[in-house]
């Protein structure tokens, strides 16, 4: 396949019937935090020379989002968040650091990506009758799972066709299917997926992986907070700030020789060193949740000097589509600013 950036952005717009034009493709619900970023000594002096791990506490720009591409999407539906971090440096430069609460990634190259984009456009749902589910399992054939009562159009079915024939896709497509709604932002453990190249100070080269661990632990939404209201993440957000900071460890996972940097769908051993590179401090909500937020640009690909992107296609694909994105949803109104706020 050989999409555009653009073409690549359509495909992601056809799965969600809806989508409006001015908000992201995907992740297009978010809520813009404001805060600090303060390394560990030995990042810097050891494991990365660049600025945002070698110099002093930066401020940082923290979008939170649902992975949908609908900006209405209640809090409670079961999807993936997001969790990308923008660094600014002293010196000017800005440093984008995204993840998600997946630790794998369901596709390895951006054609993979493609065919799940594709799969994944819904489709009118086709409920099961109960004798057909009893013949699939005397079979030993996999009915696909139900729908949700009352739902008419579904892409589980495209999802689950993807994953039996892609079984690289399978530890990711388990993960998003666990990917249940988190009880606070505060309390979710984000992965950037990918591999990096960091340059020590002596100019040794690592391949690492990052990942931000909340300090007040990690908690599912659970059936006793039912119900919730379809913001409850911003409220819950909002209101814990109010009390005290939230914070969040930025870790890396350093990749031994032989472990694979190009291949997002699987993960390192759990044996590899993890080190501690800082702590992220949310001071509070960004004031103006439009400018400072829904019309900024994160992008992947967006890195510093002592930062480098590894072999991994998907994150080398990812940068051009983020700019293609942003500049199309730039180009038009924000569909849920207020008048004169855009
Ligand atoms: C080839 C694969 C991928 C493509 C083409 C893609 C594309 C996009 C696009 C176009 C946006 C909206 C950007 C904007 O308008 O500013 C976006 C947002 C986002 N993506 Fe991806 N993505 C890919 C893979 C991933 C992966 C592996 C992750 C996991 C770390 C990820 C996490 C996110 C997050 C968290 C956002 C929201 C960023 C924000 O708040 O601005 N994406 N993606």
């Amino acid at each position: 396949m050989d999409e555009s950036p653009n073409q690549v952005v359509d495909a992601m717009v056809r799965d969600f019937p809806g989508w409006e034009p001015g908000t992201r493709p995907a992740h297009a619900k978010g809520t813009g935090a404001k805060g600090f970023f303060k390394p560990t000594v030995v990042a810097g002096s050891e494991y990365c020379k660049a600025e945002p791990f070698a110099g002093p506490a930066v401020p940082v720009t923290v979008r939170f989002s649902n992975a949908s591409g609908l900006w209405s999407v209640p809090d409670v539906a079961q999807n993936m968040r997001g969790m990308a971090v923008k660094f600014h440096l002293a010196s000017g430069a800005v440093f984008d650091l995204i993840a998600m609460n997946v630790p794998v990634s369901p596709f390895r190259n951006l054609d993979e990506f493609l065919e799940l984009a594709s799969a994944a456009e819904p489709v009118p749902v086709h409920h099961q009758p109960r004798w057909r589910q009893i013949l699939d399992l005397l079979a030993l054939r996999q009915s696909p799972p139900a729908p949700p009562p009352g739902q008419q159009t579904s892409s589980v079915d495209g999802v689950f066709r993807f994953a039996t024939t892609h079984p690289s896709s399978m530890d990711g497509v388990l993960s998003m299917s666990l990917a249940s709604p988190p009880a606070s932002y505060a309390q979710t453990a984000f992965h950037a997926i990918h591999a990096f190249l960091l340059t020590g100070a002596n100019g040794v080269v690592r391949a690492v992986r990052f990942h931000w661990d909340p300090v007040s632990g990690g908690r599912f939404l659970t059936r006793a907070d039912l119900p919730v209201e379809d913001n409850y993440l911003n409220t819950e957000l909002t209101e814990r700030l109010a009390l005290a900071p939230v914070d969040f460890i930025l870790r890396a996972q350093i990749g031994e020789s032989g472990d694979d940097t190009s291949d997002p769908s699987k993960a390192w051993p759990w044996r590899r060193p993890i080190i501690s590179m800082g702590t992220l401090r949310l001071t509070g909500l960004v004031e103006d949740q439009i400018a400072d937020c829904e019309r900024i640009s994160f992008n992947p690909t967006r890195l510093v000097d002592g930062i480098a992107c590894s072999d991994d296609p998907v994150l080398r694909a990812r940068g051009p589509v983020y700019q293609a994105s942003y500049e199309r949803r730039t180009a038009v109104p924000c569909p849920f600013a207020s008048p004169g706020q855009d």
